[in-house]
């Protein structure tokens, strides 16, 4: 076999396997993820790359990769790939877009449910010994916000955002929406993005990270949103800014927030998120259960696999690559 894949990391699922009746796999085996020095040594020689959203796939790399035909990443989001360079290229991106929309959903929801009902905080609380005789249930002990007949905000309408919708109505919220561009989806008012910041007690992010979305959240919106209302990202970190979000939450001017995503990953210990008692924090889990990774690591084969066999990718982030 002549031509050469090279897996980042060890991948679930049943179908990563099929490759190396194709080709050349070689699987990163670590410890821990790989570097990106690493990367590109390794890389040389590939016509293949299978990839995690932890690996920046930039045009660097990509020059020391003369040979590459394909990237497959086992993510939905492709903001860690330089998609416009292997557009141009001619290389087609993987992705695993769909699978992980209900689990996401799920984590959005546990969020906003632990930040509306002070969930982090009272397990901190019990942990930490201060429940005792003179500090315990009395009429406003750990009282928080209502999710039932408030109103949830979601900011896109995908799949992920529409089953956060979805959610929302089932606990008895008013949803309503806001998409980029124009999408029919039923059972949901779309709403300007500004009144949908003003009418909402919560709010929940569920974009693409791209150049139009960077830094879409700032610190004018966060401030024309709703007092008291809690926001939750779930989506990429550098939508939202974290400065104004912190001081937004630190003055009372929001309520709370939920936040599994961050401009930074692994998220720095100075953080100013990480130093509030009404911040609910989680590290990048949205699609993490063993069920939906297995399947997303399958999509992330099938792109390979069809790449290998000369056909177009069933989930292709840059299709434009195919009409040439
Ligand atoms: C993705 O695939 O883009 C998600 O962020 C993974 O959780």
């Amino acid at each position: 076999m002549d031509r050469k894949v090279f897996v980042t990391h060890e991948l679930p699922g049943c179908r990563i396997h099929e490759l190396s009746e194709l080709c050349d796999v070689n699987v990163w085996l670590g410890p821990g993820l790989l570097p990106a020095a690493s990367l590109r040594e390794e890389l040389g020689g590939c016509q293949g790359l299978v990839c995690l959203l932890t690996d920046r796939i930039d045009r660097e790399l990509l020059d020391a990769m003369p040979g590459l035909e394909f990237v497959s990443s086992m993510s939905a989001g492709v903001d860690h790939v330089d998609v416009a360079a292997l557009t141009a290229r001619g290389i087609p991106l993987g992705h695993t877009p769909g699978v992980l929309a209900d689990t996401t959903a799920d984590t959005a929801f546990a969020l906003l449910l632990a930040a509306a009902r002070r969930i982090s905080e009272a397990d901190r609380f019990v942990r930490q010994g201060a429940w005792r005789r003179e500090n315990r249930w009395s009429p406003d002990f750990f009282t928080g916000k209502d999710v039932s007949g408030a109103t949830l905000g979601v900011i896109g309408l995908g799949e992920t955002g529409q089953a956060v919708a979805r959610r929302g109505a089932a606990f008895g919220m008013d949803v309503v929406g806001w998409n980029r561009s124009p999408r029919d989806v039923s059972g949901i008012e779309q709403l300007p993005l500004e009144e949908l910041l003003a009418r909402s007690d919560f709010v929940s992010v569920h974009l693409a990270l791209t150049e139009d979305t960077r830094g879409m959240l700032g610190a004018a919106q966060i401030a024309a949103m709703k007092p008291g209302a809690v926001l939750v990202n779930t989506a990429r970190g550098g939508i939202v800014d974290e400065q104004a979000l912190a001081a937004a939450l630190a003055s009372g001017a929001l309520y709370a927030a939920g936040v599994d995503v961050f401009a930074e990953e692994p998220v720095p210990v100075d953080n100013p998120l990480l130093a509030l008692p009404n911040v609910v924090l989680a590290p990048h889990i949205g699609s993490a259960t063993t069920r939906t990774r297995a399947r997303m690591a399958d999509i992330a084969a099938a792109n390979a696999i069809a790449a290998l066999r000369g056909q177009p990718m069933p989930h292709c982030a840059n299709p434009e690559v195919y009409a040439r």
